[in-house]
């Protein structure tokens, strides 16, 4: 294909007329450097989609008129840069094309307030304003399927994907860690603005931050005084320097798992930013749902994918409910209900594949706990009081290093409330009770009634949901995933496009 350079909205359209593709989009101020040609790379690597690399100095989201005026712009080395590095086509277009003089065309788009209230937000007033509304503006005209976006401009990233979310745009965003040069500053077009001593300076605060990370890894501690201290000595000028919460933005407190070491320094004129990602453990995935929706299928498939701890919670309320029976335990008897629980023990023992099996007190019960008996009784016993304490006590051991995808019914509510990724995965109740009737005749179960079968998972799902202690219920920040009609490998997909998409591409590296 010609290297296209498109610089109306008219061109722009032509071509996507005359394209009939799918376009993934990588919007930037020009002054291409290796960040940029990495986008692009990656842009590349993930379909067969079209590459749409725009070009536009957005004047919107400049709060400092001098530093729009000093902004680098480099038109021509871009142009080649991009192509280069496998951009179908080049949008450049003229100011009055996206801000046209009828302003009635122009959505003014207002950034998240909890979002652009701290960081940068406080000292570039108006700014993400002004970029969500020249990124909703191309969106609007190009209409992309994917956006690639750098984590450098993290904040900036968490604002798009609450406009994207509120707007109701239909659009995947995808980012790639901060690309950083050999003496591990991270590649900016304000880096060209810097004369030989600000680079030194810009360098000094970096590492710091890269070294304060290494330090976190061993201590879980980041002592931001002592950093803002050793910064001012050796005659650096901090905007700010903060330890947040990754994902909302707030102060670090000692329960929040990814936060960011974050932070802006001023060399001459210049403004910089810089930050570290951390993690006190690894992530966790919480899948609840309805019985039969798929949960068990798709978590394993998805700890395999990342080699994380699978825990089926359900298994563990089974088991506990198949060794009551056994022992004849009187369990309305809360105080001999106390006394055995004391003295049970559940492990989960891998064996080949992705198979694990139950071990409740040196008992193999894999099997047993799956017959219609057990699931007849374990929604009551899984309501009690105690056997909630102790199984969630347990639950909290195994994914207390994360590293883990549980599932169950409380796992985003109760188990890990901070956990990294909530699903709620269900399905109709007709597709809940084919799936389920299809995998017990598959153990060998004989025909098994369908609308008996239903009844009762309509049954279990109703006492799950109504039970006054952690019932079956959709954490506030879980993502609904109806599976009716999408296979197993799709749902799995999803899921794991949702992960990567959330966690920082710099903690997920860091496991490669
Ligand atoms: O496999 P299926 O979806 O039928 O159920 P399961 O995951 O094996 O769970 C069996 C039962 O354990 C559920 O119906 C709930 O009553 C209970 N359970 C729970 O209360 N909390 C959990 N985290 C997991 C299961």
């Amino acid at each position: 294909m010609n290297n296209i350079i498109l610089k109306t909205v008219q061109e722009l359209s032509e071509w996507r007329l005359n394209n009939q593709k799918n376009i993934s989009f990588v919007p930037t101020m020009g002054n291409l450097h290796l960040g940029h040609k990495e986008l692009i790379r990656e842009a590349k690597k993930s379909n067969e989609n079209l590459i749409l690399l725009s070009i536009f100095i957005n004047p919107l989201q400049f709060n400092n008129k001098e530093d729009l005026i000093n902004y680098p712009r480099t038109i021509n080395k871009d142009i080649d840069l991009a192509f280069s590095a496998g951009a179908d086509a080049i949008f450049i277009p003229y100011e009055h094309e996206i801000f046209p003089k009828n302003e009635k065309e122009i959505k003014y788009q207002k950034a998240s307030e909890d979002l652009s209230k701290t960081l940068c937000g406080i000292y570039r007033k108006g700014h993400f304003d002004g970029v969500c509304t020249v990124v909703y503006r191309l969106i609007d005209i190009i209409k992309p399927e994917v956006i690639f976006l750098g984590e450098k401009d993290w904040q900036q990233i968490l604002i798009i994907k609450e406009m994207v979310a509120k707007q109701n745009i239909k659009i995947e965003i995808k980012s790639i860690n901060t690309q950083r040069d050999i003496d591990g500053v991270p590649f900016s077009s304000r880096n060209n603005l810097l004369l030989k001593s600000d680079r030194e300076k810009l360098k000094l605060f970096s590492s710091e931050l890269l070294h304060n990370k290494q330090i976190f890894n061993q201590t879980k501690y980041i002592d931001l005084k002592k950093i803002i201290k050793k910064l001012t000595d050796k005659d650096i000028k901090i905007e700010y320097l903060e330890h947040v919460n990754a994902f909302n933005l707030k102060r670090s407190t000692s329960e929040m798992n990814i936060t960011m070491l974050a932070g802006a320094i001023i060399c001459g004129n210049t403004r910089l930013i810089d930050h570290v990602f951390l993690m006190r453990r690894d992530p966790i995935i919480a899948i609840d749902g309805p019985a039969g929706s798929g949960k068990s299928t798709v978590t394993k498939l998805i700890a395999k994918n990342l080699k994380f701890i699978f825990l089926d919670t359900g298994a563990m309320y089974r088991a506990l409910s198949w060794y009551l029976l056994k022992e004849k335990i009187n369990y309305e008897n809360r105080n001999e209900l106390k006394t055995f629980l004391s003295n049970v023990s559940i492990i989960f023992k891998s064996v080949e594949g992705s198979k694990q099996n139950v071990i409740i007190n040196n008992h193999n019960v894999t099997e047993k706990i799956r017959t219609q008996e057990i699931s007849s009784i374990v929604s009551s016993i899984a309501s009690i009081k105690e056997v909630r304490e102790f199984l969630v006590k347990e639950q909290r051991k195994i994914g207390a290093s994360g590293g883990i995808v549980a599932e169950g019914r409380d796992i985003g509510s109760k188990v890990f409330p901070n956990a990294e990724l909530k699903i709620f995965l269900t399905a109709t109740i007709n597709e809940r009770a084919k799936r389920r009737k299809n995998e017990l005749e598959a153990m060998g179960n004989g025909t098994i009634d369908f609308d008996k079968l239903k009844n009762e998972i309509e049954q279990r799902d109703f006492d799950d949901s109504n039970r006054k202690i952690s019932p079956l219920i959709k954490a506030e920040d879980a993502i609904e995933i109806i599976s009716d009609g999408y296979t197993i490998d799709q749902v799995v997909e999803k899921i794991l496009g949702i992960y990567f998409e959330t966690i920082p591409k710099e903690l997920l590296l860091k496991n490669k």
